[in-house]
């Protein structure tokens, strides 16, 4: 009896085994128990004997127990240390670190240059209506203005013939919005992304401008050149910019003027402030008193003057990218090479 207990606490799997070989043989019914129960029909001698003999027995089988279940006990702390066990040592996995697309750098850069001259920045819808884009800006329907912006027109349901919106061709529809909400004064730049139907080396469908707005009592053109000469100072981190005013039309200015820097393209490398060559980067003027007047100010009041340059290209001139179409195709390789560490 005493061998057959031991045994079985000692291969005991778990502490269920264990309860129930503790019932078996302590347990009310159980085997030991009942014996217990005999002696009082013994002889006194018998008893003498068997007492004490049964008592031990207990007692190594309550020990017993109390050893087994110890040790399994330890058996599952020593599984669940091992289990949970964590190298603290061990090199962190890698995290790929994104990079700044060089269209977002270089709005940052201009906003903060215009920002510095006292120009905050103002926003407008992508999908705008015909009037903001066109009518508001001195672009009647039939003015031949409209076919060159390679426009995309949204759809209207069926039997509406309103014309239909558009996706915005350049940010200039920002100044009618800026003006309505703010009246005169104003000084803002509105960077954003336009739209025009074209694909080449230098175009894509979706590129990105940014529009200068400045209205007050006396701003004169002398103001516009100033401006834009210290923003190409600034943003192209050269002294000697220099800028030449061409005259131009928009319909929107009057008079109006596009703007070249002189920059240089030796051994095909690109080098601003020298040289003798002229590359366009920016079209402007001083506002029509038509487009003052769709945004509600008194042209006889106020005057004022507007820009309007490609940041795409700004940025293709400034860190040397060739193609801009690569500008918007996710290719990490590229965004890695070109990308800025925020
Ligand atoms: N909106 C013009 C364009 O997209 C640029 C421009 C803006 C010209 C403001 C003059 C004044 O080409």
């Amino acid at each position: 009896l005493r061998q057959k207990y031991i045994d079985a606490i000692a291969g005991a799997a778990d502490e269920a085994a264990l309860e129930d070989l503790r019932v078996a043989a302590l347990g009310k019914k159980g085997e030991i128990s009942l014996q217990m129960r005999e002696l009082g029909r013994m002889t006194p001698e018998d008893r003498q004997v068997m007492g004490p003999k049964l008592n031990a027995l207990k007692d190594e089988i309550n020990a017993a127990l109390a050893a087994r279940k110890a040790a399994l006990g330890d058996a599952a702390l020593e599984e669940r240390l091992r289990a949970e066990w964590l190298d603290v040592t061990l090199p962190g996995r890698p995290r790929p670190r994104g990079t700044i697309h060089p269209v977002s750098q270089v709005t940052e850069e201009i906003t903060a240059i215009f920002a510095d001259m006292g120009f905050a920045v103002a926003e407008g819808p992508q999908i705008e209506s015909d009037w903001f884009n066109f009518d508001a800006l001195n672009i009647p329907p039939e003015h031949p203005a409209r076919q060159e912006h390679d426009t995309f027109f949204m759809s209207r349901a069926a039997g509406d013939d309103r014309a239909p919106h558009v996706l915005r061709t350049h940010t200039s529809p920002v100044q009618i919005r800026a003006m309505q909400a703010q009246g005169a004064p104003i000084r803002v730049i509105a960077p954003g992304r336009v739209y025009r139907c074209d694909y080449d080396q230098t175009h894509t469908p979706m590129f990105h401008q940014v529009e200068g707005l400045a209205i007050d009592r006396d701003i004169s053109m002398a103001n516009l050149k100033w401006v834009l000469e210290e923003f190409c100072r600034a943003f192209f981190e050269v002294d000697g910019v220099e800028l030449r005013f061409r005259a131009s039309h928009f319909p929107f200015t009057e008079p109006s003027a596009e703007v070249d820097i002189r920059c240089s393209w030796e051994g095909g490398a690109l080098k601003i402030g020298e040289g003798n060559d002229w590359m366009e980067i920016l079209g402007s003027g001083m506002v029509h008193p038509k487009v003052l007047a769709a945004g509600g100010i008194d042209p006889d009041e106020w005057q004022g003057f507007a820009f309007g340059m490609g940041i795409d290209r700004l940025a293709m001139l400034k860190y040397g990218i060739p193609d801009l179409r690569a500008f918007f195709d996710s290719d990490l390789r590229w965004l890695r090479h070109y990308g800025f560490s925020a």
